[in-house]
Order: structure tokens, then C-alpha cells, then sequence
């Protein structure tokens, strides 16, 4: 039986929320239009976050009003609190994510509160989804390694999680945001959420600051978990994580499951043209080794 993986895009938001200079709202809205012709079916769109932290995200309802008419891709968009909950509705979101972490000090650095806090924050937001039938997907990040306090505990990490599965979470990504993680701090990882979370409600979010970000997903893989977020070219690093690069590119991602058997619904040639295109108009070299090498044939 052909293993079905679901992906989750979020090259719009996690790959561009760091670029220095601004992208005009025209490209954003080009470039999640090409990953909906390459067969992406969940593209995170955008983020209601302030724009004083996230300048980059400052066009969020500019990109919600001229996203595709397409009923059969899903478009989240981030949502830290009630402001952003509600400006996001208001925009038409039909899911939102809440991001906590497994590390005090990257909570502060992100969300600035505590985690504790941060749950305070989301009580809320899930009540308020819950009412208006919108759907709330919950990223936990550092859950290897913290770009303040170094190691995190598989536990810590794990608890977090558990706590966003409880709140009403149906899904709950697991953010490598240093890419520091190996397929053994990762397994490890797993095997303490699952412990608390069925492995059916968990995503892998990882990023490839080290090159591991493939290996990962091979791991979480053979371990039970059907869905990856990724980033089309590899765009992407954390404005709160220094010298974090970008996720696991979405061509690379799409070229190991396929390898693997696993059907993606991905066409890899409007892919890599796409991964190509968005890397000349942010003037990048092109981050997918899968993407390159395609074009290169
Ligand atoms: P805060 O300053 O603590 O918020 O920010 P506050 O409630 O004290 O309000 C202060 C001001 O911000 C007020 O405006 C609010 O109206 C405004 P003022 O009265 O001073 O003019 N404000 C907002 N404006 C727009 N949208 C909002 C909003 N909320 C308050 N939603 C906040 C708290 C969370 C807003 C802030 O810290 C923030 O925006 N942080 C940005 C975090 C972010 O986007 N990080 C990157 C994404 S997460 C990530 O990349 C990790 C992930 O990929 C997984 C992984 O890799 O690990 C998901
Ligand atoms: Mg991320």
C-alpha cells in the first residue's frame, strides 16, 4: 500500500519572514500561486505577528485578500494571541498555528513571555477558534537545541507538545528552528512525544542549519510520522535564531519520500521551476540540492 505523506509549505512565512529587504506582496502571492500549481495542498501563507518584530510580515492581510481562489488548498497563517487571532479571521484564515517553545529563553526572544505565559495567550485563541469552526495547528520550537540554552530535554520538549495536543491542537509541529538535530537526538525526541502525543497528530519542522534536515526526515519517517513542513529552495531562517538557515527544502523533502514510496501529490519539475524562480527574484542562490540538480538535467 502506497504510504500518502501530507506537506505542509511554509517557504511564504518561514522562508521569507527573515529576508532583509522587503518582497513586494506581488511575489509572495506569485510564489504561493506556482506552489499550489506544483500540487502543495496546505501552504502557510502568512503571519499575524507584530511588525515591529517581523517587518517582513507586515502585508499579511494584503497576501490573505489576493491569495488564489483554491478550495482545495488549505492557506495558515501564524496567530500568536487574540490580536492576531482576530486580525487573522477578519482576513478570512480558516486555520490558524499558535507557536510556543520547549526553551524559556527563546519564548522570551520570540513570543517575549514566559511559556507558561504563552499558554495563557493561547486559551483564548483555541476558545475563539473553536467557536468560529477555524482550525488551530501548534509548533513547539527548539525542541533539540535552544540558540540560548543549548541542549533541550527530550521531556521538556515533549511536555510542550502535550500541552498544545491538549489545548485542542489537531496537529503539532515539532521545530528543529537551529537545525541542530541528528536522526538520534530526534528519535529521541520522538519517542518522548509519542509517549504523550499519538504520532498521527505530529509534524517534523526541520530546519538544515547543520545538513541534517533530510537525514531527520528519514528518521521521523521510519518512526511513524506522514507529515513534514519544508521550504521551497530552503528559504528561510528564524529572526530570533542567528545563523539558523532555512528549513528543509521542499524539493529535497518531495525527492526522498518519492524515493521512499510515498506519494506527495508534488509534481518535482513545477517544483524545481519554482524553487528557481523565487531564488532569482529574492537574488538567493537556490537552496535545494533535489531542485538544482533536476534543472541541471
Ligand atoms: P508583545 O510586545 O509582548 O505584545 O508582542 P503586547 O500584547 O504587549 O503588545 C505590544 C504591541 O504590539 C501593541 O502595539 C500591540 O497592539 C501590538 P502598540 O500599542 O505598542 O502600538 N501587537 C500586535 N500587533 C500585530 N499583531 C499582533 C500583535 N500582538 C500585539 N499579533 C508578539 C507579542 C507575539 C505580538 C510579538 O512578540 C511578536 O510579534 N513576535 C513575533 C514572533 C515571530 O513572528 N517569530 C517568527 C515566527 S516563529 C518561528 O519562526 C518558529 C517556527 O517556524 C517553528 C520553528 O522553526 O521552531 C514556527
Ligand atoms: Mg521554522
Amino acid at each position: 500500500m502506497t504510504e500518502t505523506v501530507r506537506l505542509v509549505e511554509v517557504g511564504p512565512r518561514d522562508g521569507l519572514q527573515n529576508e532583509p529587504d522587503p518582497v513586494p506582496t506581488a511575489v509572495k502571492l506569485e510564489l504561493i500561486r506556482r506552489l499550489a500549481d506544483a500540487g502543495l495542498r496546505c501552504i502557510e501563507a502568512t503571519a499575524f505577528v507584530s511588525p515591529k518584530w517581523v517587518p517582513q510580515m507586515a502585508d499579511q492581510a494584503e497576501v490573505m485578500a489576493g491569495l488564489p481562489a483554491r478550495p482545495d488548498v488549505a492557506f495558515p497563517v501564524l496567530a500568536p494571541n487574540m490580536k492576531g487571532y482576530e486580525a487573522a479571521v477578519a482576513a478570512g484564515a480558516k486555520e490558524v498555528a499558535i507557536f510556543g517553545a520547549a526553551s524559556e529563553s527563546f519564548s522570551q526572544r520570540n513570543i517575549n513571555c514566559s511559556i507558561a505565559e504563552s499558554m495563557t495567550r493561547f486559551a483564548p485563541v483555541m476558545a475563539a477558534a473553536a467557536r468560529d469552526g477555524v482550525r488551530v495547528r501548534g509548533y513547539v520550537s527548539c525542541v533539540v537545541a535552544c540558540p540560548y540554552e543549548g541542549a533541550v530535554a527530550p521531556a521538556q520538549a515533549a511536555a510542550v507538545a502535550a500541552e498544545l495536543h491538549a489545548m485542542g491542537c489537531y496537529e503539532v509541529s515539532l521545530g528543529d528552528t537551529i537545525g541542530a538535530g541528528t536522526p538520534a537526538s530526534v528519535l529521541a525526541l520522538l519517542e518522548a512525544t509519542a509517549a504523550r502525543v499519538p504520532v498521527a497528530a505530529l509534524a517534523g519542522h526541520y530546519h538544515d542549519t547543520y545538513g541534517m534536515a533530510v537525514a531527520n526526515v528519514a528518521a521521523s519517517y521510519g518512526f511513524g510520522l506522514r507529515v513534514f513542513d519544508s521550504s521551497v529552495a530552503g528559504l528561510g531562517g528564524c529572526p530570533y535564531a542567528k545563523g539558523a538557515t532555512g528549513n528543509v527544502a521542499t524539493e529535497d523533502l518531495v525527492y526522498l519520500l518519492h524515493g521512499l514510496g510515498a506519494a506527495t501529490g508534488v509534481d518535482e519539475d513545477a517544483l524545481a521551476d519554482t524553487g528557481a524562480w523565487i531564488s532569482t527574484q529574492l537574488g538567493r542562490a537556490n537552496g535545494s540540492r533535489a531542485g538544482r540538480a533536476r534543472l541541471a538535467k
